[in-house]
């Protein structure tokens, strides 16, 4: 193949990242943007190049794409997964991939049977320390999984609007939530408390500013992740124990601590947006889905939890994940 021709729908925060990388790769051409703000794709295009576009539909009707990366907000994603799969349009997709279980679960079923190449943005399982962390549990079977996601406020207007971003879980933290799964293994049921205790003064805010999530993997293990944006730095990580072993993740760096064995300790350098950009354009090239860390269909687990978190937030209740055909979103 050529150069991969890609197309970017939505040109804000994330996306910028991703035309960064793209635009460096010499296997890739920025062939079109498309943002509903004029502005920014006109702006994006004379600095990344291609042709500027404001609708999504027209630019898949007049360019000839091969790969689309789309970083839209959760609620803005309309048919063009659906669209562009039909197409034969290989996908990056920004996570959260939605806010409807349903209407996710359709594309990727779309996905599915047009055989596309298809990634979602859950870029720190490309982190050398999240790889070592699951080579090294690969035979272990974690017990307790303990995570956080502790921020503090996004500006962006649409993030404090529940039907906008689906709450901090769905749209930030969902990335230790992919974590649990990647490293410890599917999760079975969920209960959430969550809370506005800081930011009451926000205009427009009425989402959550403090999380509390337990959770049950299938295998019986248990987990617990905290998630705020009610803080002032920002820190993440995830901890996963089994019998007489632990595993830590605290941002970049990765300790594994074993009985009777020396502590390991690693840190990452790993640039991960360039590398879950680069793996992508490389899949693309050699039609090897296997490159891809976070396939759509995987991404859909992930949403699944977090949605079931929102939902046990509402009824009080616990919820079991694969209950989410009756997922009702709060409205
Ligand atoms: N993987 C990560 O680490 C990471 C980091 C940041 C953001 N994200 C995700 O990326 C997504 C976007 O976040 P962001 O911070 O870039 O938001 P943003 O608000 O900065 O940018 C979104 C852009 O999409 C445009 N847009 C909205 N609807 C559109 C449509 N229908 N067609 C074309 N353009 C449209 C907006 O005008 C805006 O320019 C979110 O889902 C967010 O969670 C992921």
């Amino acid at each position: 193949m050529s150069k991969v021709r890609v197309g970017f729908v939505g040109a804000g925060g994330i996306a910028n990242v991703h035309l960064q990388h793209v635009s460096k790769n010499e296997m890739a051409e920025v062939t079109a943007i498309c943002d509903i703000h004029e502005e920014t794709a006109l702006q994006k295009v004379k600095q990344y190049g291609g042709a500027a576009y404001t609708n999504g539909d027209e630019m898949l009707e007049k360019e000839t794409l091969d790969a689309l990366f789309i970083s839209v907000p959760p609620f803005a994603h309309g048919e063009i997964e659906e669209k562009a799969a039909r197409k034969g349009i290989h996908l990056m997709v920004e996570k959260p991939l939605g806010l409807d279980y349903q209407t996710v679960a359709k594309k990727a079923e779309v996905i599915k049977q047009s055989g596309i190449i298809n990634g979602v943005g859950y870029c720190l399982r490309y982190w050398e320390t999240v790889a070592k962390a699951k080579e090294y549990l690969k035979d272990k079977k974690p017990t307790m999984v303990r995570g956080h996601y502790l921020s503090s406020f996004v500006p962006t207007p649409w993030y404090r609007e529940w039907k906008k971003s689906g709450g901090q879980l769905v749209e930030q933290s969902t990335h230790i939530v992919d974590l649990a799964r990647y490293l410890g293994g599917e999760i079975e049921q969920v209960y959430a408390d969550m809370s506005l205790q800081v930011h009451r003064n926000v205009p427009n805010i009425d989402i959550p500013d403090v999380t509390s999530l337990n959770f049950v993997y299938d295998s019986g293990a248990v987990g617990h992740i905290d998630s705020t944006f009610a803080q002032f730095d920002h820190r993440m990580g995830i901890e996963l124990f089994g019998e007489d072993f632990r595993v830590v993740i605290d941002g970049g760096n990765l300790t594994i601590l074993e009985k009777g064995a020396d502590t390991m300790n690693f840190k990452t350098e790993l640039d991960v947006y360039g590398d879950q950009d680069r793996l992508f354009i490389d899949a693309v090239i050699k039609g090897d889905q296997d490159l891809i860390l976070s396939s759509y269909e995987d991404g859909l687990k992930t949403l699944a939890v977090t949605l079931a978190a929102n939902q046990s937030h509402e009824t009080g209740l616990p919820v079991k994940v694969s209950d989410l055909g009756k997922l009702v979103m709060k409205n």
